[in-house]
């Protein structure tokens, strides 16, 4: 367990009213230890029957499966970020978060200094980019906007599309595609390079089962709060109804991210996205020109498109499945975090904490509860209380978060509110990983702009002893 002093930030007295206060001299008690907290489990009602247990372990095994580029699991690539889910969503345990170590494929002290990183990426062809570091977070980059003629960000264009770190150029495996990795460093220099970190996906099947009348009566209970906090929903383009997951709350459901992240992390077309993806410019998007990858980077492994589909030749419902459809069960079926009810601090401190988290308005944006509607699939996901911490909106956080990205209905600096629980035992914080410290990200709610602004206030108003309460609360998430 880390223990971290927080030191008193020096802000001037402008800043204090046009952003937040800060807190002080409060310590972050660290990541919670894992004993006892179990995981990554499935939902009791999954466990309870064998076949759902069987559609939850097929889509486990699929999930923290390392796919290839030709072979037993083919389709890697040609662009891609890691081989596998379970890579990225480990911390604590599959369907977690970033780790801390391993993050990407062999990341060590001097990763150049290898033929071959772990396999997987040639560093003949592939540079690790500045950004991935040996001890995380796990990062993805985007690029804001496209680049003008002289190399730097031309602010008429937006850009905000994955771009995938690596490629399988120089893979025995890969032919004679020869593919080039964006261009990160000139990125940087323009300062037009943002991150994402991974969100946990414990307990999300009863994140996709609340109805949307739920979130609304839910967003309707909280107007007229004292803490000047508004709030919207994204909607999915193709029905109108609430989306909710991802950073922005930009993707609808379990499935579709499910399709999106195979093809963007992965490289892999499936039913949902039925081509091999190229780079946002590569792709012609922003009016670049680009023509789609080059026709001897296409059909790798040999088996046509897409590269994961339902077998006819499975045994079972669970070999039947396509790859996707057993991650998007084995997603929905996790169980959501378990709090624990005396660490860190105390049961009086967590009980105590948790009615200032209400107290200063921290709880109008990260709902406790939400209830979800009937389920067909089990029953743990039917009328349930969901303490997910969040109330699946998209709020303005201020110039200090904004990364200046639109997706879907939410512009550059709206993000969802983070659903907090499992929160104890993430490491890094913020849908770009720039902190490992709670406090820190607490106190980056505040800034011009931020919703947040008069909630920061309130807590950090709070006596030193409350906001330790505050903090502890947290943790046992
Ligand atoms: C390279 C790392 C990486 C890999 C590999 C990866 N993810 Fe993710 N995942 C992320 C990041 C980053 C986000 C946040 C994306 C955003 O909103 O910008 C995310 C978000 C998600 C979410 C949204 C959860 C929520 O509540 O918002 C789901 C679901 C998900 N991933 C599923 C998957 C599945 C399934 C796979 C494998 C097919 C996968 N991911 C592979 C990095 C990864
Ligand atoms: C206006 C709505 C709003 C209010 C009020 C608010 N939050 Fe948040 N919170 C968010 C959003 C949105 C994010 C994600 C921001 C980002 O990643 O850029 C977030 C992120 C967080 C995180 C980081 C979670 C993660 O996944 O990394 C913590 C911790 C947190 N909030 C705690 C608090 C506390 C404590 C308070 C009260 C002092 C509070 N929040 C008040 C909207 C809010």
């Amino acid at each position: 367990m880390t223990r971290r002093n927080i030191s008193v930030l020096t802000l001037t007295i402008a800043a204090l009213f046009l952003t937040g206060m800060a807190f002080a001299q409060v310590v972050d008690p660290g990541v919670r230890s894992s004993t006892g907290v179990n995981a990554g489990q499935p939902l009791a009602s999954v466990s309870a029957n064998a076949a759902d247990l069987a559609f939850f372990n097929s889509g486990l095994d699929q999930f923290n499966e390392q796919q290839t580029v030709t072979g037993d699991n083919p389709g890697l690539g040609p662009r891609f970020n890691l081989d596998g889910c379970g890579g990225c969503h480990s911390q604590p345990a599959p369907g977690g978060t970033s780790p801390s170590a391993n993050v990407f494929p062999n990341v060590g002290p001097n990763p150049q200094s290898q033929a071959i990183v772990n396999g997987l990426v040639r560093s003949t062809t592939n540079t690790i980019p500045s950004f991935v570091t040996a001890n995380g977070p796990v990062r993805e980059a985007r690029f804001p906007f496209f680049f003008n003629a002289a190399g730097g960000a031309n602010v008429n264009n937006p850009n905000g599309g994955v771009e995938d770190l690596f490629t399988v150029s120089g893979r025995a495996d890969a032919g004679a595609c020869s593919l080039t990795q964006p261009s990160f460093a000139q990125a940087a220099a323009a300062n037009n390079l943002i991150f994402r970190i991974p969100t946990p996906v414990f307990g999300s099947g009863l994140m996709a089962n609340i109805d949307d009348s739920t979130l609304l009566n839910n967003q309707a209970a909280q107007a007229g709060n004292g803490f000047g906090i508004a709030g919207d929903f994204n909607r999915n383009g193709n029905d109108g109804t609430i989306s909710r997951f991802g950073w922005k709350a930009q993707n609808k459901s379990l499935l579709l991210f499910s399709g999106e992240a195979y093809n963007v992390e992965m490289g892999i077309s499936n039913e949902l996205f039925m081509q091999d993806r190229p780079l946002p410019g590569e792709g012609g998007a922003g009016g670049t020109g680009g023509r789609g990858l080059p026709a001897n980077c296409l059909n790798l492994a040999g088996n046509g498109y897409p590269e994961d589909i339902a077998h006819s030749d499975g045994v079972d419902a669970s070999t039947s499945a396509s790859d996707v459809t057993l991650f998007a069960i084995f997603m929905e079926d996790l169980a959501p975090p378990t709090p624990s009810t005396t660490v860190p601090g105390g049961a009086t401190s967590i009980s105590r904490g948790r009615a200032n988290f209400i107290a200063v308005g921290c709880s109008v944006c990260h709902t406790p509860t939400l209830r979800t509607q009937p389920s067909q699939k089990t029953a743990g996901l039917s009328n349930a209380n969901a303490n997910l911490f969040s109330d699946l909106e998209i709020h303005h956080m201020g110039t200090g978060l904004a990364d200046n990205v639109s997706q879907g209905g939410a512009g550059g600096d709206q993000f969802r509110t983070s659903p907090l629980w499992g929160l104890g035992q993430r490491i890094f914080f913020l849908h770009d990983g720039r902190t490992n410290n709670l406090i820190t990200a607490v106190n980056a709610h505040g800034s011009n702009g931020s919703e947040a602004n008069a909630s920061l206030n309130a807590a950090a108003a709070l006596s030193l002893s409350a906001q330790q309460d505050l903090i502890n609360f947290l943790r046992s998430l």
